[in-house]
């Protein structure tokens, strides 16, 4: 596992994040570090006056205000009335809890799950999915006529072993294969993917986090977007980070890869919030939201959970307000039902106490959603998935070729309309420096994005050249490079040529 020494705010290393991965993941969070205040005088206020503040506010400018004359009783019956979510993050191994599917049942309409969706859990062996425990949250929400977020597809963290000792172009691909395997089992069911998390690093640069899959190339997301799309096309694709809460470094640089990738046609459509918050939420925390929203993207509040404190319940009013605030805020997820379910051991940063009873913290997000706001005009909130998974179908790969002191073979990931091709290019008795591989595309299929290898065309016969890192193949060794595309997938055998 991929893990870095955490940085505070001020840029300095935390020592003490260890080999314990809980412990270094809560010194790489936000929580308790300092983030700006929120006005006191507006934390003091009560939730009526809030409200009535915001209602106002909304009606000041015109937009469509949703207030609810029949207060709903539960999260998701009220979120539902302003075409929104209200989800929790659920475990499998808690799936046979009375206490804990009682109030899953009764109060949320949309899940995630906590870990059962995550590389290691669903290829623990190269090429061998397991997906039981997520077909299980899958399952769960089919019966409760939720929705389903999926999560993740690729983090730095949580990736299994054999991934962990990948690198380069070996890694580019079978990550990218993952994507596709995975959003490919579960196409048609799950209403968004976390498809990348976590990607951007803290501190004040702006710029991505080192990790295994950075070091494949800065392209890795995107590649990791087009082949999701591939896979599943009606399932909305999130980037999702944490300390993206208010405007910030690390926000305005998730900002600007989703505008590049709206300039550029790179499929994405909504970005994720954690919210794993502290004793204080960011002031700008709505305006923050708003940016992303300008942009393009839907908005998710993913990962939501609050410190116990005195201000437990404000914040937790504060954020449902700032989402029921922007148009293109679908939902929000807590991270956990009870106390005694979360991460966060010893916190209580849930709205459930850990005998399963409504917290204050409950009574003001109810409070807050009943209010109600402009209605999401994206969201279906009753339309969860139908059935199970379904199985995408994979072929084995071609028989390799030989030509010019280099051969090459492929493999495909297919579906209806859609393809991701792994292609292996191999160096025979001596090493190649530089190499070049054609394949006959079928009529009416195209190229629509390469990585690790640079593509001349996108139809008929496609040639692809080598990039920097992987033009130096040693005798008897190999690399591999991979592209997606539209229609039917090569079945011809391709060529390879060295020099
Ligand atoms: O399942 C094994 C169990 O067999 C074993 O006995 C036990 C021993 O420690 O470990 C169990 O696995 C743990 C797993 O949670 C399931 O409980 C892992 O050690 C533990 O590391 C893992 O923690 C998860 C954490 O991600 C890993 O980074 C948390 O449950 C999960 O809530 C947390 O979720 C992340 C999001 O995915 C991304 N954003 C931050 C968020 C909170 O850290």
């Amino acid at each position: 596992m991929v893990w870095e020494r955490s940085r505070n705010i001020a840029g300095t290393a935390i020592n003490g994040c260890g080999n314990d991965v809980l412990e270094c993941y809560w010194l790489m969070s936000p929580i308790g570090r300092s983030s700006p205040e929120r006005s006191p005088d507006i934390m003091r206020r009560s939730s009526v006056i809030g409200v009535l503040a915001a209602a106002g506010a909304v009606l000041a400018t015109g937009v469509l205000f949703s207030a609810t004359a029949d207060a709903a009783t539960t999260l998701g019956a009220s979120a539902a009335q302003t075409g929104r979510y209200f989800g929790a993050a659920i475990a499998a191994g808690k799936l046979g809890d009375g206490a804990y599917t009682g109030i899953l049942n009764r109060e949320f309409n949309s899940v995630t799950p906590e870990n059962e969706m995550k590389w290691d859990a669903t290829e623990p062996s190269r090429g061998s999915f397991n997906y039981t425990n997520g077909d299980r949250i899958l399952n769960q929400g089919v019966s409760m006529g939720a929705k389903v977020r999926g999560h993740a597809l690729l983090w730095h963290a949580q990736q299994p072993s054999w991934a962990q000792s990948l690198s380069g172009s070996t890694l580019r691909s079978a990550a990218i294969n993952h994507v596709t395997q995975v959003a490919t089992h579960y196409q048609g069911k799950i209403y968004a993917w976390d498809v990348v998390n976590e990607a951007f690093a803290d501190g004040s640069g702006g710029g991505r986090r080192d990790s295994n899959l950075q070091r494949t190339g800065n392209d890795w997301i995107e590649a990791a977007f087009r082949a999701a799309r591939a896979a599943d096309p009606n399932a909305k694709l999130c980037y999702n980070d944490y300390n993206t809460d208010g405007v910030n470094a690390k926000s305005t640089g998730v900002l600007t890869m989703v505008k590049d990738f709206k300039a550029r046609g790179v499929p994405i459509d909504c970005v994720g919030f954690q919210s794993h918050l502290g004793t204080t939420v960011p002031g700008d925390y709505q305006a923050n939201l708003q940016r992303f929203a300008d942009a393009g993207v839907d908005v998710q509040i993913t990962e939501l959970d609050v410190a116990q404190g005195g201000n437990q319940a404000n914040i937790y009013a504060t954020v449902t307000k700032a989402c029921l605030a922007v148009s293109r805020c679908t939902g929000i997820t807590v991270w956990g039902i009870r106390d005694s379910d979360s991460w966060r051991t010893g916190e209580n940063p849930l709205l459930f106490d850990s005998a399963g009873n409504k917290k204050a913290a409950y009574t003001s997000v109810l409070n807050a959603l009943n209010a109600g706001g402009p209605t999401n005009p994206t969201s279906s909130p009753t339309s969860g998935p139908t059935s199970g998974p379904t199985s995408g179908p994979t072929s084995g790969p071609t028989s390799p070729s030989t030509g010019g002191g280099c051969t090459a073979s492929t493999s495909l990931n297919s579906w209806n309309g859609g393809f991701v091709a792994t292609v292996r290019v191999a160096a025979g008795a001596t090493a190649v420096n530089g190499w070049t591989v054609s394949l006959a595309l079928p009529t009416g299929s195209a190229v629509t994005s390469a990585w690790s290898a640079t593509n001349s065309g996108t139809t008929g016969t496609v040639s692809f050249r080598n990039v920097s890192y992987n033009g130096s193949i040693a005798a008897g060794g190999y690399t591999e490079f991979g592209f997606q595309g539209t229609g039917t997938g090569p079945t011809a055998t391709p060529t390879c040529a060295a020099g």
